[in-house]
């Protein structure tokens, strides 16, 4: 059987080793983001997707309905954080956070219901840390962290008929790009490594079906970083 995936944020980080992931063990991939990948495998859809317009968001789905009907798992990862006090912050990058990180999801999942397969689609969201606890000077990310949870958790309900596998993961820092933008000073060291990452995640997708994980937390031995 043919298998389909959703990855947002395929274009680096997290997103990126995922989809090639998913690659390597047969799914065909629809891969969201603003800057593509270099991906090469016929496999691979590199579909252009700015996960805060409603109507990227329709483009993006137009193009994977001209391949499948179905989608058998949803990598909901594409995210921002800028680290700034509060005082700082302003309120054009605080909306901005909402718009890809709260709204974002939001506008995924709106999309989503048509293409889902009941008692096999698998819906596994990149939250963080920072949807459940509170960091100081990434207020706009906590907050936007926070509320994707919530529209998480309401969604979970109300699909309940539907069957499908939520799995929210919680991730402490990870060394990746994100950080190279953030110019925090925090050492890479106590920083869980993409490969960390993945070793969770291929636990999750290789598990049998019958299971669900709906959170799961893991950070570096060290810690909280703050
Ligand atoms: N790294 C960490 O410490 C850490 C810890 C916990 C959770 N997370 C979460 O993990 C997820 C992935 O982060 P990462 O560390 O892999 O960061 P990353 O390397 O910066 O990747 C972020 C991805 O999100 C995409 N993205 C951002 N804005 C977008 C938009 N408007 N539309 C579509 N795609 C967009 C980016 O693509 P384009 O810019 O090309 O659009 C990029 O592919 C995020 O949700 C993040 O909050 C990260």
């Amino acid at each position: 059987m043919q298998r389909f995936a959703i990855v947002t944020g395929s274009s680096s980080g997290l997103g990126l080793e995922v989809a090639k992931f998913l690659l390597s063990n047969g799914y065909t991939v629809f891969g969201g983001s603003r800057s593509g990948t270099d991906i090469e495998n016929e496999n691979f859809y590199d579909v252009e997707l700015d996960i805060s317009s409603e109507e990227s968001v329709e483009e993006f789905y137009e193009t994977v309905r001209e391949y499948t009907d179905k989608i058998h798992l949803v990598v909901n990862n594409a995210g921002i954080c800028e680290m700034v006090s509060v005082a700082d912050m302003t309120a054009e990058s605080f909306e901005e956070h909402l718009a890809i990180n709260t709204l974002g999801p939001f506008l995924l999942f709106k999309n989503l219901e048509s293409f889902l397969v009941k008692e096999q689609t698998h819906i596994i969201s990149v939250l963080s840390t920072a949807a459940h606890y509170g960091y100081p000077n990434v207020s706009a990310y906590n907050a936007s962290k926070f509320g994707q949870l919530g529209f998480m958790e309401s969604l979970k309900k109300e699909w309940k008929d539907h069957k499908v596998r939520f799995t929210n993961l919680f991730p402490g820092a990870i060394d990746t790009p994100l950080w190279n933008k953030m110019g925090a000073k925090f050492s890479r060291e106590k920083m869980l490594k993409v490969q960390d990452f993945m070793s969770v995640f291929t636990y999750i997708v290789h598990a049998p079906t019958t299971i669900q994980f709906p959170e799961i937390t893991f950070l570096h031995r060290e810690g909280y970083l703050e």
